[in-house]
């Protein structure tokens, strides 16, 4: 596995990481399963893991962390958020320091580690990010509850605020083929030296053809998910469904190898809760995208 430098972080992360979230981590898919996804992730090479205490109804972390007990964590990068919780059947945000402070030391214990290696702050306003607030994260840090600090959003704005913190490391943003606006995002984040995390790089997909027909809970689960929070993306992805139907390269593939293309982008976090999903994926770093898919990429997202 392909592996890149997060920034300035010194950590060396696999191009591919594990996103630990959605149905990977639901009660309703088995843990077994999800064990077996994680086991082969590192038998692949892969080395980064994004989770969160919100994820899967709050259940992800926890799995997580028991799927990697007994393995040397020591070169591993498990990352997390800081700033919502699932409670009560909702996820709740609360960005205040004794909040962050009780997340990450539940964090720490649900996920098995002495120190959590990188801590995404989850949805911050930019207005949040005052220098108090960062000194109290400093301390955190001082008291050795997590090494390295990042922002994630999909707020371009906030995005921008984080890149002007020294105390924030890295940015985690949805990038994919869907969001070409996010390729000069990327390039202000790797110029201020921050490490970039894409999430959602296969664009949760909505470029492959529908699965409703697919009766696994995983993919009634997913096709519900996009049809109540991105019917704008599943339209838009259509134009994209090329990418599927190659002879040399899956769709995918190409789609992770467009991501891992965005200069700065140092890995992609792609979620699955198939082998044979994690295995194609996984085979993407180190791909190059021909250069006539590259085009028809770039022109189908030049219009309007
Ligand atoms: N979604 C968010 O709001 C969000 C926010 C912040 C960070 N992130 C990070 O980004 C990660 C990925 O996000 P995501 O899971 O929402 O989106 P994604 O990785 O872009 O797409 C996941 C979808 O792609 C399918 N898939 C994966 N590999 C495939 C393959 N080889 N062939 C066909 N289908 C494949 C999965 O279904 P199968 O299960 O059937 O493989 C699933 O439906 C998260 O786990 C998290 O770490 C996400």
């Amino acid at each position: 596995m392909q592996t890149r430098a997060l920034g300035r972080t010194g950590l060396s992360v696999s191009a591919m990481g594990f996103g630990a979230a959605s149905f990977w981590g639901h009660p309703a898919f088995p843990e077994a399963e999800a064990r077996r996804l994680v086991h082969r992730a590192l038998d692949l090479g892969i080395n980064l893991f994004d989770t969160g205490p919100a994820y899967s109804r709050g259940q992800a972390e926890g799995r997580l962390g028991r799927a990697l007990a007994g393995r040397d964590s020591s070169a591993l990068v498990v990352a997390t958020k800081a700033g919502t919780r699932f409670q009560g059947g909702r996820v709740r945000r609360d960005m205040s320091l004794n909040a962050i402070e009780a997340s990450l030391e539940e964090s720490l214990r649900r996920l098995g580690l002495e120190v959590l290696p990188l801590v995404h702050l989850h949805g911050p306003a930019a207005s949040e990010l005052t220098p108090d607030f960062l000194g109290g994260l400093g301390r955190l840090k001082d008291r050795g509850l997590f090494q390295h600090l990042g922002v994630n959003s999909f707020d371009p704005a906030v995005i921008d605020a984080a890149l002007a913190l020294p105390q924030i490391d890295t940015v985690m943003v949805d990038i994919n083929v869907l969001r070409p606006e996010r390729v000069a995002l990327a390039a202000r984040a790797s110029a201020a030296g921050k490490g970039v995390l894409a999430g959602m790089p296969l664009a949760m997909g909505h470029t492959a053809p529908s699965r409703l027909h697919d009766l696994r809970p995983s993919s009634l689960w997913y096709a519900l998910r996009a049809l109540k929070n991105h019917r704008a993306d599943i339209s838009a992805g259509r134009r994209f469904r090329f990418l599927h139907d190659q002879p040399d390269i899956t769709g995918p593939q190409a789609l992770l190898a467009w991501v891992l293309g965005v200069p700065g982008v140092s890995a992609a976090l792609v979620g699955t809760t198939r082998l044979a999903h994690l295995e194609d994926c996984a085979a993407a770093p180190g791909l190059a995208l021909p250069a006539d898919l590259a085009a028809r990429i770039a022109a189908c997202q030049a219009r309007p």
